[in-house]
């Protein structure tokens, strides 16, 4: 049976510990617990402000995951400095305020495109595959290609939040953003806000071939273990 990627976000396993600045739970045990339940990627969004992931997450998940590691960040020196030094698979770069609970809406390639394309390119150099987080715009589509970035991750926070009736308007968007993506030669992920209640749809969408997914993951987990809450997601994603 095919199935989607999924990439499993354990920044939430983080904020837990942070929460008491202690040592548990360990993101880096919730990863390894989430490769066993089915996991084709661990994800985890290292912060300016260190809010959850720390560098020592970073280094200790870099070195013992068996599956695919995405780190999730700003475009900025120090994430680049990090990402250069640890090698992930894969880097999504995303927006980024001080004040926000969680990531707010995509990045704007069309503006500072010229930073955007330095980081793409010095990862990119160095075999790091890169994906810019956006949200299901045309313009940002294009962008995303013009400037060299191996995928896209279509944000889907807006269809997560949307009330039943403006769903399907949502849904359209990413179903349109993920075939204009495919025809850039775009690889297309999706993610954010995604549960065990609203993903079908979004499998169903057949161009897109990887999905992050963080608190939805850890919350069910938090009554069943990690494990059997990844392994229940992978099993929605069989298409
Ligand atoms: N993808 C990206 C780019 C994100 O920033 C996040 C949140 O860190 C996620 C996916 C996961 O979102 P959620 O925790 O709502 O599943």
């Amino acid at each position: 049976m095919k199935r989607l990627r999924l990439g499993v976000n354990v920044d939430h396993v983080a904020t837990l510990r942070e929460a008491r600045k202690t040592v548990e739970p360990d993101p880096v045990t919730a990863a390894m617990l989430a490769e066993q339940g089915g996991a084709d990627q661990i994800t985890f969004h290292l912060r300016g402000d260190r809010r959850h992931i720390q560098n020592r997450d970073v280094r200790l998940i870099s070195e013992m995951a068996q599956t695919m590691v995405n780190q999730e960040m700003a475009a900025t020196d120090e994430m680049q400095e990090i990402a250069l030094a640890m090698r992930p698979d894969s880097v999504t770069l995303v927006p980024e305020k001080r004040e926000e609970v969680t990531t707010e809406g995509g990045l704007d390639l069309l503006s500072d495109s010229s930073r955007f394309e330095d980081t793409v390119a010095t990862l990119g150099e160095s075999g790091i595959k890169t994906a810019a987080f956006i949200d299901p715009v045309f313009a940002q589509i294009k962008q995303a290609a013009k400037i060299g970035f191996d995928a896209i991750e279509i944000h889907t926070g807006e269809y997560a939040n949307a009330p039943a009736a403006e769903r399907p308007a949502a849904l359209k968007a990413i179903r349109e953003a993920a075939e204009a993506a495919r025809k850039y030669n775009l690889g297309v992920h999706a993610g954010h806000g995604l549960t065990y209640h609203n993903v079908h749809p979004i499998v169903k969408i057949s161009e897109i071939e990887e999905l992050n997914i963080g608190h939805s993951i850890i919350s069910r987990a938090v009554f069943v273990g990690i494990e059997q809450a990844v392994r229940e997601m992978v099993t929605l994603m069989e298409r």
